[in-house]
């Protein structure tokens, strides 16, 4: 864990911040210092969210929102703006994922996950990066992966290519906005407890266990694990660190190809 106070000042955005991992980064942030703001699409989970988070002091905000929406993501942006003055990390961890056999996906259903991880990771990502750059102070963004990106998703061909759509985009911002003192990284978790990545996709009994065998270090990444190794990466400890993806999946990525757990 950093230092308290380590985000003391700043502001910090999460998309997918009511739940999952988004929620464990979120709490982590706000731990820190962070004022923080989460988007999500239903306005009753954000509120649940906002009771687990709003214990440390900081500021917490709410926007109802979906990712794929372009001009709500501006709107969403604007008011952040104009409420907390600045924008300091946005977090990318909203994401949208289901396994169905390649062959059978219908083109809304392709459309429908690639639009929420590519296309809504990109809407925030240059919105923010574009107030970043007009302010000019610099800033960090943080998107979240998958190993099934590095080694395939056989079950999960959308959200695969989706995440390593974002994993080149991350590559090429960490880039292109270096010049701007703008930081873009990828933390890429492997199977990780109380997600909706767990019981939504491995809800099904024995899933899990078939998971924690093919791991190496025998166990499921937690919550807070995936917070600490993303704060760093937002983190000014990390202020020589661009485009880079910290995998933290227990050894799981090693040599395997393929598998069960393929999201
Ligand atoms: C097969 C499905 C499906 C399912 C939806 N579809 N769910 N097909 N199996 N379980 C199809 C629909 O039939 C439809 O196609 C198309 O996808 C769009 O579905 P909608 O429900 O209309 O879309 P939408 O409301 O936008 O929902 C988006 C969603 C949904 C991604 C499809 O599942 C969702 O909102 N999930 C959010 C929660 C979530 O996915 N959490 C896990 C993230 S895990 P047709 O042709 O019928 O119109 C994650 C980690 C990645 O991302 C890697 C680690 C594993």
């Amino acid at each position: 864990m950093l230092p308290d106070g380590s985000f003391a000042g700043r502001v910090s955005i999460v998309t997918g911040g009511s739940s999952g991992i988004g929620e464990g980064i979120a709490t982590e942030l706000a731990r820190l210092g962070s004022d923080v703001v989460i988007v999500a699409r239903r306005q009753e989970a954000l509120d649940a969210a906002v009771a687990r988070l709003a214990v440390h002091g900081t500021r917490i905000g709410t926007y109802a929102a979906d990712v794929r929406d372009r001009d709500r993501v501006e709107e969403v942006v604007a008011d952040v703006v104009a409420t907390y003055g600045r924008i300091d990390h946005l977090v990318n961890s909203a994401a949208g994922n289901f396994q169905a056999n390649p062959e059978d996906l219908s083109q809304n259903a392709w459309r429908a996950v690639v639009g929420i991880v590519l296309d809504g990771t990109w809407n925030f990502t240059q919105t923010v990066g574009q107030h970043l750059i007009q302010r000019g102070e610099g800033g960090s963004i943080l998107n979240i992966g998958t190993t099934a990106a590095l080694i395939g998703g056989p079950s999960t061909v959308h959200s695969t290519a989706a995440k390593a759509g974002v994993l080149a985009m991350t590559k090429s911002l960490g880039a292109a906005w270096a010049q701007h003192g703008i930081r873009v990284n990828v933390m890429t978790p492997g199977p990780t407890e109380d997600t909706g990545a767990m019981t939504f996709l491995f809800g099904e009994e024995g899933q899990w266990e078939e998971q924690v065998a093919a791991i190496p270090l025998k166990r499921m990444l937690t919550r807070q694990e995936a917070a600490d190794a993303s704060a760093y990466l937002l983190s000014d400890y990390a202020a020589y660190v661009t485009g880079h993806n910290l995998v933290i999946d227990g050894g799981r990525s090693l040599g395997r190809a393929g598998g069960v757990f393929s999201g």
